[in-house]
């Protein structure tokens, strides 16, 4: 059973904004799009409540949403109340790969249960910033391939790396 988490961050780690993502990039949507469809996400209330309602739930997967409010329901959505439980039912529906899509709680919550990161850096900076990708301490991940960087047809330099927890 792997555990992913998948994000896309800007400069100094920023990944949000007023519960929004600051920047379109449509090569980014796309390789969220390859890397989660087919299993299931685990995503915080707050970033179910920032998906526009026509995007959710993410089609093609289980969407599974942590919250701590017992009452808090939404259609298509799974509800856990722990991150554990959240991962246990996701792996009840698939037992080879969970992706974990955010936010900067639930990164931190899960970072030491994950297996594998799937990052993408974009060249872009964002004053305000209020939410922050966990760091990467490079003696415990290990990068997978080159990240080199491309130009998104929206303008922004990007580039995609995958890391993978070092054992022991
Ligand atoms: N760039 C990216 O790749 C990316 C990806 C995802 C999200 N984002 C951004 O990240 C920001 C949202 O992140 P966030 O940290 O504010 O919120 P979040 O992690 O999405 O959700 C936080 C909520 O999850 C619930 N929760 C957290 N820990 C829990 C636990 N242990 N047990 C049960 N429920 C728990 C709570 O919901 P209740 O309050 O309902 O109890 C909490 O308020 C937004 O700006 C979003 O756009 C960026």
């Amino acid at each position: 059973m792997t555990v992913a988490l998948i994000w896309a961050q800007g400069n100094g780690g920023v990944i949000g904004r007023d519960n929004t993502i600051p920047w379109r990039v449509p090569e980014d949507a796309r390789h969220f799009r390859e890397r989660t469809t087919g299993h299931p996400v685990v995503m915080g209330r707050r970033t179910w409540d920032s998906l526009p309602e026509r995007f959710r739930p993410l089609p093609n997967r289980m969407n599974v949403v942590l919250t701590a409010d017992r009452s808090w329901t939404a259609e298509g959505a799974v509800v856990a109340h722990d991150l554990a439980d959240a991962l246990r039912r996701a792996a009840d529906a698939d037992p080879e790969l969970t992706v974990v899509m955010g936010g900067a709680q639930i990164y931190t919550a899960a970072l030491p249960v994950a297996d594998l990161l799937i990052v993408t850096e974009i060249d872009v900076d964002v004053p305000g910033g209020d939410a922050f990708a966990p760091a990467i301490d490079v003696t415990r991940w290990r990068p997978q391939n080159d990240g080199e960087w491309m130009t998104s047809e929206k303008g922004p330099r990007y580039r995609f790396c995958d890391y993978r927890r070092i054992d022991g």
